[in-house]
């Protein structure tokens, strides 16, 4: 399925990423002590990420968990000795493809019988899974790929030393599946995959009951985290270097300090863009349900404050959204457009859109496409609706046939490629600031981001870029990437 706007924040369609292997900076704020390194010393790690930015994070924890432990990085996956999937079981696709990937170990695991690798000689690979779909499936993994010996909850991240310790020792199979927690999960050390933007997860977990999602199933009730150790990880990021810092959640603006300070959201997000060295604060994903006004305010009068919103409505028929248990109708998701778009900058707002739920009628689908008019999306990630075990829609009737749930989906992300079109061409001739993230030496092309996230390729004759906020002239436009170049400081 196609992301029609390359947020790379919500980027659960893009399956797959692999983390182990990148450069990476370690975010240490406490001496790592030398009993620690002992535990793991000499053997090396390798974590392939599937799904969300929240578990893209999560790696970024569980490595440097594992550096902290005396684990090295493993160039790739053959070479590891402990090869750790993260994944995700948001729809089927995802799922089925762990389960491809943990096929290809067939045998190769310390949990298998036949235990033994060309690659590895006598020492056996230990294959562990963790995430949503390892709380989802539970013992079912190790009766599927028997050669498993880790399945943990991203609920239970924090019994990883343990159940690492116990495989350590010998052990075969270790589970930590609880998730009955009020805990979040906090590392000493995280290994940081990204150079230019550093992630701070803010809140775990979920306690809406969309009617379609595994989500509050497979992250376990809503968990925020002490407003100290949020502000103080951000003052330690900006410290190693970081100016922007992106803020997550499932339900990021659900947040709730637990500390006296008693923090709110929008409390949070001033304190965050107060922190000195930091340029840019974004954060995802947003609730309709606690969107409130104070949120646009508070975009208003801090500069730091990205202008970018990302608001799933997932359908715009107000009987679908009952039937989804969003708790808000076709109309109160408008106003809280109509506060967005009375702002005093120009704010983008991109979406999360499910075409194909049960029961839903041409009539309604069409109340979708008619809302991406209405609203103006600047992207939108689009999905077929995929019935997930546990879910409440799951046995819902009037499933809708594949073949239709897939022209819905093409008509609705063709309208959503000219409305892209035609915004994009509206800021030719304009000039944005530009965090550089990216270079490609083969087409002589920058690459970065603006505030409203959108992506622009551009050229310059300046030797090195990488981190550095620049001035960029859009000279052309496409409907999800902006070209231009690069311009003396206005
Ligand atoms: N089928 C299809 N898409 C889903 N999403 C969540 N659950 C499902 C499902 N069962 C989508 C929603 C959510 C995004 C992260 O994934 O749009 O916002
Ligand atoms: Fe899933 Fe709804 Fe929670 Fe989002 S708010 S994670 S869609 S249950």
């Amino acid at each position: 399925m196609k992301a029609a706007f390359d947020i790379g924040i919500e980027s659960l369609t893009r399956a797959g990423e692999t983390v182990a292997s990148s450069p990476f900076v370690s975010d240490t704020h406490e001496a790592v002590t030398s009993e620690a390194t002992a535990a793991g010393a000499g053997k090396s790690f390798y974590i392939e990420t599937f799904g969300c930015q929240m578990n893209v994070h999560d790696s970024e924890k569980v490595a440097g968990f594992l550096l902290e432990r005396g684990y090295r990085a493993a160039r790739d996956a053959a070479d590891a000795d402990l090869m750790l999937y993260n994944t995700c079981s948001i729809r089927e696709k995802a799922a089925q493809k762990v389960f491809s990937r943990l096929g290809e170990w067939r045998g190769a695991g310390k949990g298998s019988q036949v235990a033994r690798t060309a690659s590895l000689g006598e020492r056996t690979k230990i294959i562990g899974v963790l995430g949503c779909l390892a709380q989802q499936e539970g013992e079912e993994i190790f009766e599927r790929a028997p050669w498993v010996s880790l399945v943990c909850g991203s609920a239970s991240y924090r019994k990883l030393p343990d159940l690492v310790a116990e495989l350590e020792a010998g052990g075969r199979r270790v589970m930590g599946l609880d998730l009955d927690t009020d805990q979040t999960f906090e590392t000493e050390v995280t290994r940081r995959d990204n150079p230019i933007r550093a992630y701070i997860t803010i809140i775990e977990g979920c306690d809406y009951a969309c009617s379609y999602c595994v989500v509050p199933h497979t992250r376990g009730p809503e968990r925020s985290r002490a407003s100290e150790s949020v502000l103080a990880e951000a003052r330690r990021l900006a410290e190693a270097g970081y100016t922007e810092i992106q803020l997550l959640g499932q339900t990021v603006n659900s947040y709730r300090d637990p500390s006296p300070g008693g923090l709110s959201f929008v409390d949070l997000l001033r304190g965050v863009a107060a922190v000195d060295g930091i340029r840019r604060v974004r954060f995802t994903t947003s609730h309709p349900n606690d969107f409130h006004r104070e949120i646009v305010e508070a975009i208003d009068s801090t500069p730091e404050l990205c202008d970018h919103i990302h608001l799933p409505v997932q359908s715009g028929s107000t009987r679908v959204l009952r039937e989804m248990r969003r708790t808000y109708t076709r109309d109160q998701y408008l106003e809280k457009i109509s506060w967005i778009r009375a702002a005093r900058r120009p704010i983008s707002i991109t979406s999360d859109i499910i075409v194909g739920f049960p029961g839903e009628t041409e009539r309604e689908f069409e109340d979708t496409v008619t809302l991406l008019d209405e609203v103006g999306y600047d992207g939108v990630f689009s999905f077929i609706y995929s019935p997930r075990p546990i879910t409440t829609a799951a046995s819902l009737p009037d499933a809708i046939p594949e073949a239709e749930k897939s022209r819905r989906l093409a008509i609705l992300q063709e309208r959503q490629r000219q409305i892209q079109m035609a915004r994009n061409a509206q800021v030719v001739g304009e000039s944005f600031e530009v965090l550089v993230d990216g270079h490609n030496a083969a087409r002589g092309q920058w690459a970065g981001r603006t505030t409203s996230n959108r992506l622009i390729n551009f050229t310059s004759a300046a030797e090195n870029l990488l981190g550095e906020y620049v001035q960029v002239l859009v000279t052309r436009a496409s409907p999800y990437s902006l070209v231009g170049q690069h311009v003396a400081p206005v």
